[in-house]
C-alpha cells in the first residue's frame, strides 16, 4: 500500500471506555503515519456516543482518556488537528441538513444500526438511526478525501458518498468525495474468543479483547486463554480462523513478513507462539502506556490540544457549512 500525501483525512473514534488493539491496528496505527505527509484532522465523536445508553457524569473523563490515547499511541497535534466533535457545531448543523436529503430506505440498509438497534431493543432512537448521517458530515464538512477506518465502517463511508453525490447533483459541486482507506491485514481483527465475532469494547466479556491500557498480565492471560483450532498450524493461508486472527495481530506488531513468521512458527507449538505474541504486544503497548500515565494527569495541556484542534477545525467546517447553506437556500 502506497501511503497517500498532500491529501485531507479525517477519521473518528468513539469515546466510549479505553481503546482495543483492533482501534490501534485498524484505524488509530494508519493516521499515524498518514499525519506525516497529509492535511489530517482526527475527532472524538462525542456526539455519536450519545446515540445508546451512556453515563453523563463519565463522559468528559472518557473523553479525556481518549485524547490522552491519541497522544500516547503517537498523534501529534503539531501535525494532526485533534478536536472533540461536539466543541464544532458545525457537525450537528450539516447533519441536520444533511438528513433533510437522506432518503430513509438507505439508511435501513445500514448493517450497524441493525446490530446496535437489536442489542438496545425498545431504548432505539432516532439519534442511533440518524447517526450515519451525523457521520456523513463529520467527514464532507473538510472536503476529506481519505479516512482511513476498519472494515466496518466501509457501509457508512460509501453512504456518505451516496450523500455527498446526490447533493453535488442536486445545489451544486459542494462536496470531496471521500475513499475509505483500509488496511486489509488488520481490517476486522477478531475476539479472543470466538474468532467468528469482531473484537469489540461492547463485548461481554474482557477476554474477548486486549485494551491499550491492558497490564503485562493481563496481556498474557488474554493471549493464553485465546481459542485455537486443535493442531497447530501456523500458515497465513490454511490455518483456522482463530490462529489467523492470531497471526495477523502478530504481523501487525511485528512488520515481519508473512514468510519470515512462518518460517519462525513453523515447528512450535502454541504455548511457545502464544509466548511470543504476548511478549510482541507488551513490548509495543508498554511505550505507549508510559506516555499515557505522563499525559493524561496534566488535564490542562489535554484541554488546551483540544481547544485549538476546535478552533483549527472550526475554520474549515465553518467554511463549508457556509456554503451549503447558501446552496440550499438558507443563507
Ligand atoms: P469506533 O469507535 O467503533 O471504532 C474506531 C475505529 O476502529 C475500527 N475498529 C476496528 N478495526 C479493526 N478490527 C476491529 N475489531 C475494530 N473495531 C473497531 C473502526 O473501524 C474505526 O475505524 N462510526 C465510527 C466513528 C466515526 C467515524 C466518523 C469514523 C464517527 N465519525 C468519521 C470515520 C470518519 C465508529 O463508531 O468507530
Amino acid at each position: 500500500m502506497t501511503t497517500p500525501k498532500n491529501k485531507v483525512v479525517f477519521s473518528g473514534l468513539q469515546p466510549s471506555g479505553t481503546l482495543h488493539i483492533g482501534n490501534y491496528l485498524g484505524a488509530i496505527k494508519q493516521w499515524i503515519t498518514l499525519q506525516e505527509n497529509n492535511s489530517a484532522f482526527y475527532c472524538i465523536v462525542d456526539e455519536h456516543a450519545i446515540t445508546v445508553p451512556y453515563d453523563p457524569a463519565s463522559l468528559p473523563t472518557t473523553v479525556l482518556d481518549t485524547a490522552a490515547l491519541y497522544l500516547a499511541a503517537g498523534l501529534d497535534p503539531n501535525q494532526s488537528t485533534i478536536f472533540v466533535q461536539s466543541h464544532v457545531p458545525a457537525h450537528a448543523q450539516l447533519a441536520w441538513l444533511l438528513a433533510t436529503q437522506t432518503p430513509l430506505g438507505e439508511l435501513n440498509r445500514m448493517t450497524q444500526f441493525k446490530e446496535k438497534s437489536a442489542n438496545h431493543q425498545d431504548r432505539s432512537t432516532l439519534g442511533l438511526f440518524a447517526y450515519p448521517v451525523l457521520q456523513a458530515a463529520d467527514i464532507l464538512l473538510y472536503q476529506t478525501n481519505i479516512v482511513p477506518v476498519g472494515e466496518d465502517q466501509i457501509q457508512h463511508i460509501e453512504l456518505t458518498r451516496d450523500i455527498a453525490k446526490r447533493f453535488n447533483n442536486k445545489f451544486d459541486a459542494v462536496f470531496t468525495l471521500p475513499e475509505a482507506l483500509v488496511n486489509k491485514n488488520t481490517a476486522r481483527i477478531m475476539s479472543l474468543t470466538d474468532p467468528n465475532k469482531k473484537m469489540s469494547k461492547s463485548d461481554d466479556t474482557a477476554k474477548s479483547y486486549i485494551t491499550l491500557t491492558d497490564t503485562a498480565d493481563a496481556i498474557r492471560k488474554k493471549i493464553s486463554m485465546a481459542v485455537t483450532e486443535t493442531e497447530p498450524n501456523f500458515s497465513f493461508t490454511n490455518s483456522g480462523p482463530a490462529v489467523t486472527n492470531l497471526l495477523a495481530i502478530y504481523q501487525a506488531f511485528s512488520e515481519q513478513s508473512v514468510q519470515d513468521i512462518e518460517n519462525q512458527f513453523a515447528s512450535s507449538g502454541y504455548q511457545e507462539f502464544k509466548s511470543s505474541l504476548a511478549d510482541l504486544i507488551i513490548e509495543h503497548l508498554s511505550p505507549i502506556q508510559e506516555r499515557f500515565q505522563t499525559i493524561r494527569p496534566d488535564t490542562k495541556h489535554l484541554e488546551e490540544v483540544l481547544a485549538d484542534g476546535a478552533a483549527k477545525a472550526a475554520q474549515v467546517a465553518t467554511k463549508t457549512l457556509a456554503i451549503v447553506h447558501e446552496k440550499m437556500g438558507l443563507a
